[in-house]
This record gives C-alpha cells, sequence and structure tokens, in this order.
C-alpha cells in the first residue's frame, strides 16, 4: 500500500509537521514525525487542512520511460560495450591503458591522456569496440542491481603468473549472472613463470572451456606490458560482438547509463554517460535518478566537444543541475517540467525509502534496549 512519513507530508503542504501531528491526535492517533501513515489518512488530512490532493501513482510519472520497443527495420549494428574484470594485480587497468595506447594515432588531439572512465578503439578487424573502465566488481553489481545492463562483453584478465584467483571467479559468476560472454585474456605471458597452460586446466574446474581445450570461449595470450597480441584481443571481441548481432535504433530519443558522475568546480556536476539507445544531442532534456538537466554541452573521450552521441557511445554529460549517481538511467524527456515531475517524484521517493530506513534502525534499537 501506499504510504507518506508525516515529515514528507507536511513538507509537500509547506505546512509544520507539528500541526499535522496535532491533527493526528485529536482523532485519537499519537504518532511521531518519522512514522508512516496510509495514502487515505494522508489524503483525508490534507483535504481537512485545506489543500487540494492529486495522487500521482509511479506507474504514472515513469509512463513512457524506457519502454518503446523499436521495430527490426529501425535496428542498426553498434558497438560492443567491453568491460575488464579480473584478480586484483593482473593487469586490467594495464590492459586498457595499453589498449588505448596501442590505438592512439600519433598526432591525435588529446593523446594518450584519458578523459573520461570509457574510450573507443578501431578494431582491426573494422569498426568500433567500447571499454568501460569500471572501478571495480562493486561498481559493475550495483550497476546491475539497478537494472543497468551496460556491458555486453566480458574480459577477464588472468595473470599466466597467478593463475584463477578469487576475484577471477567472482568475476566468472557475475558475467554468468548478467548473462554476458566471457572472453579469457591471458596476461603477462612475458614473465619468466608464466603458466598459461594452467590457467586454461584452472578455468575448466569453473566451467569455462576455452577454445584450444574444445570449449567455446574465446581466448588470447597477452601482455599488457611488452603490448603483445593486443591486435589478436580486439579481433576476438570484434569476432564475439559478430555472434551477438548487437543493434540498436539510433534515431530515437536517447537513453543510457550513468557510468560516473561528479561533481567539478568549474564545470559543475558531470556525468559520464554511456548512450544504448537512440542519439543524445546537446539541448536535450535528460533526467538520471532524481537529477535533470539540459544537455549544454557533450564531451568525447578525446575531449573533444560533440554535438550528438548514438547507441555504445560514451560522452561526458555537462548541464545537469545536481550530480546523478553511477548506475542512473538517463532518459531524454519532452521538456523540463515533465523532468521535474519526474525528479521530484524520484526524491520524494528518495527521502521516503531513507525515512523508513532510519524508522526501522529507531525501531530495532527500542527493541534491543527494552
Ligand atoms: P587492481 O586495479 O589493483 O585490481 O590491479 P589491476 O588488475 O588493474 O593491475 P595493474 O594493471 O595495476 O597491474 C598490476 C601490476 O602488474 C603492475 O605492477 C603492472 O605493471 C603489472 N603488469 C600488468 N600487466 C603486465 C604484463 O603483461 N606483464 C608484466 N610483466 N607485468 C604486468
Ligand atoms: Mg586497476
Amino acid at each position: 500500500p501506499e504510504t507518506i512519513s508525516i515529515q514528507e507530508l507536511a513538507n509537500r503542504m509547506a505546512e509544520r509537521a507539528v500541526d499535522v501531528i496535532r491533527l493526528l491526535m485529536k482523532q485519537g492517533q499519537m504518532v511521531k514525525i518519522t512514522d508512516v501513515i496510509d495514502a487515505d489518512t494522508a489524503q483525508l488530512l490534507a483535504e481537512e487542512l485545506g489543500h487540494t490532493v492529486r495522487r500521482v501513482a509511479e506507474s504514472d510519472v515513469e509512463e513512457g520511460l524506457f519502454d518503446t520497443a523499436d521495430t527490426d527495420e529501425e535496428l542498426v549494428s553498434r558497438p560492443p560495450v567491453v568491460t575488464i574484470m579480473g584478480h586484483v594485480d593482473h593487469g586490467k587497468t594495464s590492459l586498457l591503458d595499453a589498449i588505448r595506447k596501442a590505438n592512439v594515432v600519433s598526432g591525435e588531439a588529446g593523446g594518450i591522456t584519458q578523459h573520461i572512465g570509457a574510450y573507443q578503439v578501431t578494431s582491426p578487424l573494422g569498426g568500433k569496440i567500447t571499454f568501460i573502465d569500471t572501478p571495480g566488481h562493486a561498481a559493475f553489481t550495483a550497476m546491475r542491481a539497478r537494472g543497468a545492463k551496460v556491458t555486453d562483453i566480458v574480459v577477464l584478465v588472468v595473470a599466466a603468473d597467478d593463475g584463477v584467483m578469487p576475484q577471477t571467479i567472482e568475476a566468472i559468476n557475475h558475467a554468468r549472472a548478467a548473462k554476458v560472454p566471457l572472453i579469457v585474456a591471458i596476461n603477462k605471458v612475458d614473465k619468466p613463470d608464466a603458466k598459461p597452460e594452467r590457467v586454461r586446466t584452472e578455468l575448466l574446474q569453473y566451467e569455462v572451456q576455452v577454445e584450444s581445450l574444445g570449449g567455446d570461449t574465446l581466448e588470447v595470450e597477452v601482455s599488457a606490458k611488452a603490448q603483445t597480441n593486443l591486435d589478436k584481443l580486439l579481433e576476438a571481441i570484434t569476432l564475439q560482438a559478430e555472434v551477438l548481432d548487437l543493434k540498436a535504433n539510433p534515431n530515437r530519443v536517447a537513453e543510457g547509463t550513468v557510468i560516473e558522475a561528479k561533481l567539478d568546480r568549474g564545470r559543475g556536476p558531470v556525468a559520464t554517460v554511456l548512450v544504448q539507445r537512440g542519439t543524445l544531442h546537446v539541448g536535450d532534456i535528460v533526467v538520471a535518478g532524481a537529477e535533470f538537466g539540459r544537455v549544454r554541452a557533450l564531451i568525447d573521450d578525446k575531449g573533444a566537444n560533440v554535438t550528438a552521441a548514438g547507441p555504445s557511445f560514451p560522452v561526458e554529460v555537462l548541464g545537469f543541475n545536481s550530480t546523478p549517481e553511477a548506475g542512473d538511467r538517463l532518459a531524454v524527456v519532452e521538456n523540463e517540467a515533465r523532468a521535474r515531475e519526474i525528479t521530484d517524484y524520484r526524491q520524494r521517493q528518495k527521502r521516503e525509502k531513507a525515512a523508513a530506513r532510519s524508522a526501522t534502525i529507531r525501531g530495532s534499537l527500542e527493541q534491543m534496549m527494552s
């Protein structure tokens, strides 16, 4: 059932919470400011205090967001989005850096400095590949918990001198739960004590069977340090992507996911967004989680301003009124009034959840004390 806290109800009516409590007391109900009451009671109270009530269900507010299907004719191939996962120190960051450096054309603007936590490279087989640099499994899990499926392919990095370790197994489980195919990158093969064969057999225990052992999981021996076989890894990704037949409709309003967000001193809230459907344009009104904004600028992975970003394209979005959270889904809406309606609603929900949580904690503390 729908409920609302006394505090929230008072806020929405711009009344003092004590007045609401007093009214309830007159009716014989003893409540605290953090207590929640059902929507019917709240409506009666509000009307008694001279307010008009408009009850809005979630389904109304969120309607139309994220649910328009595309027809087959509208779908166009899009680049795969790849996340690199693996055990601590197995070389995830080194591999991401090596791929980016190897792909930078000399003299290219921006050089090798990374501007955002995601970038695109060109595969030796043609086509683009988008890499996102997730700070770790925790972020991946958090995004998944919010229903954001950002990754098409996981590259599982396993150091050949160390073998399968706890976070290797975790990554396998994450990928499996998200139904995302793995490509195994056996890293650090430049090391004298590298034992790539051992990695292959160890993986069998976790039901990852690489091609050279008769399975269907693509594998590549690489060295991030010596820059060995990076092209082969990109080829494997492109081949896997072809199997997945990844498509999206670029000709619709954009949807995407916030990969990271921060408050920048000079530029205000900055969100790195992976566009997943449609095309995001400068000037669009966007909502992400409980925040909204008008897109003031879009900046690509090389630090260049762009006017639009299509499917699988990572961009920095400037223009949010406040900083959204990593994992928030982004949608374009028709106007600012609609954006406000949605984000007001979500902010209320956030507050109510927080209030309910602290009420539960207080309740259990009281129980513990008595
Ligand atoms: P965390 O982010 O801490 O989980 O580590 P990571 O997986 O990102 O590993 P990182 O790239 O930081 O590399 C860890 C160490 O391994 C560093 O000292 C790298 O220089 C080294 N390293 C990474 N790749 C290779 C490689 O191919 N060969 C050798 N010899 N060393 C490597
Ligand atoms: Mg790292």
